[in-house]
């Protein structure tokens, strides 16, 4: 048997984000978002579902930081749900929105649990989007001037400060696949709703640091390895050339500066871009999130589809944690980049409720196991990782997918809301508590 020990600050958690878990859609409040509005148009949901109750942790997050606790976890990503805030995405500041995350993060203090938070996670407002979206310039102004106002009510608390999950997601499956909220169809815009994202987040650090100078700025991106099938030349090069097309779209204005010139040609030219748009988007960060779930593989004739002899999740998503390893320091070595955070990992599996009352998900439990081995390897290769956070915290609304998948360590029963904690749960305890993984 190998031991992989941790560093003894590292910090090991769970993610959520606001609209998979808060439900209270239009309480206290709170004003519309994209994905309300997309949840309630009929057809864009698997199942049919909304996020109007979700989890329902709006009411019951302490009975949700009390299963932290009972985890052991010593950091928690949650997300913010902008129109709590400010429901019209700008203007009027709602008090009550501002007094739930700060109880919230009260409680999560007071457990030892350090909240890494997250602005936005898709929930765009409603409002905003029908005053030009992510296109218009003011709104990028307004997405710093709602950074700002939740930093000065919870910087005092909150180190770790993502501006955005995965800019690419919102991008690609919002505005050209239309996927995701708010549905639009449009290449065009959709890189440009890129590059816009980018300066937002550019002005977001800067609002941010303008409140706090020693706040940790950073952002989370969504990365698949793109690994060779073999040592042919060809196959290599697709490989190679797939990940400069896709994969560098945010880390190569954020890290260097400038657009790769494969993404350029790809994405059909260059978006629109204003005087000093570049520097704003590549100011030096805290820390770098990265949400890892697979690879793409090539071989010479291009993208292998199906790998034989893989495991595929439920999400469709081959299982190969080696790649998390090989990416992490492909990353580490492409780029200059500050200490990284895994925001997200983990995997959609059919679980099943056993006569004994338990859920059995050994396949999940095995993918955070490799995971975290991999992660742990990285390591001692020299990436700078620093904490490592589980998709998810509990079954939720999976966007476009409704509830039909579960990523939960924690399964929740949507008709009684009971939480149950799975065995893939009650072993990442273990790992927490003895601060290492077993093989
Ligand atoms: C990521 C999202 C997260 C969740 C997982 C499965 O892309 O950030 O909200 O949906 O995928």
């Amino acid at each position: 048997m190998t031991t992989y020990k941790f560093p003894h600050n590292f910090l090991w958690g769970a993610a959520t984000a606001a609209y998979q878990i808060e439900g209270a859609w239009n309480e206290d409040v709170k004003g519309e978002s994209i994905w309300d509005r997309f949840s309630h148009t009929l057809g864009k949901i698997e199942d049919n579902s909304t996020g109007d109750v979700a989890c329902d942790h709006y009411h019951r997050y302490d009975e949700d930081i009390a299963l932290m606790r009972r985890l052991g976890l010593n950091a928690y990503r949650f997300s913010i749900a902008w129109t709590r805030i400010l429901p019209l995405g700008a203007g009027n500041v709602n008090p009550g929105g501002l007094d739930f995350y700060d109880r919230l993060v009260d409680v999560l203090c007071a457990a030892n649990i350090e909240p890494l938070l997250t602005l936005h996670h898709w929930d765009y407002p409603q409002a905003l989007y029908e005053a030009g979206g992510w296109i218009s310039r003011t709104n990028l102004h307004h997405f710093a001037d709602y950074a700002a106002v939740v930093a000065k009510r919870l910087g005092d608390r909150v180190k770790y400060w993502a501006t955005f999950n995965e800019p690419g997601v919102i991008a690609w499956d919002g505005y050209v696949s239309g996927e995701h909220a708010p549905g639009e169809q449009d290449p065009n815009k959709a890189k440009q709703v890129a590059h816009n994202l980018m300066v937002a987040h550019g002005l977001a650090v800067q609002a941010i640091r303008g409140i706090e100078p020693n706040l940790k700025a950073g952002i989370v991106l969504n990365q698949w390895m793109s690994d060779a099938a073999d040592d042919d030349p060809q196959s290599i090069c697709n490989a190679e050339s797939a990940w400069n097309r896709s994969e560098t779209t945010f880390l190569h204005p954020i890290f260097k500066g400038y657009y790769h010139p494969e993404y350029i040609e790809f994405a059909g030219g260059l978006p629109e871009i204003q005087a000093g748009d570049m520097a704003l988007i590549a100011q030096k960060l805290d820390f770098l999130g990265v949400n890892f779930y697979s690879r793409n593989l090539y071989n010479a004739q291009g993208h292998v589809d199906e790998v034989s002899g893989s495991e595929y999740t439920e999400m469709g998503w081959e299982v190969c944690a080696p790649a998390l390893r090989r990416m992490l320091n492909k990353i580490n070595n492409d780029y200059e980049v500050p200490p990284i955070y895994i925001t997200e990992n983990g995997a959609s599996f059919p679980d099943e409720v056993s006569a004994d009352g338990k859920i059995h998900d050994t396949r999940r439990l095995d993918y955070l196991k490799q995971h975290f081995i991999q992660t742990r390897l990285a390591m001692q290769d020299g990436v700078d990782v620093r904490g490592y956070m589980v998709w998810s915290l509990m079954d939720n609304f999976e966007w476009g997918h409704g509830y039909t998948k579960r990523f939960g360590i924690i399964r929740v029963d949507y008709e009684t809301q009971k939480r149950t904690l799975k065995d893939s749960g009650e072993w990442y305890a273990k790992v927490i508590a003895s601060n290492s993984v077993d093989e």
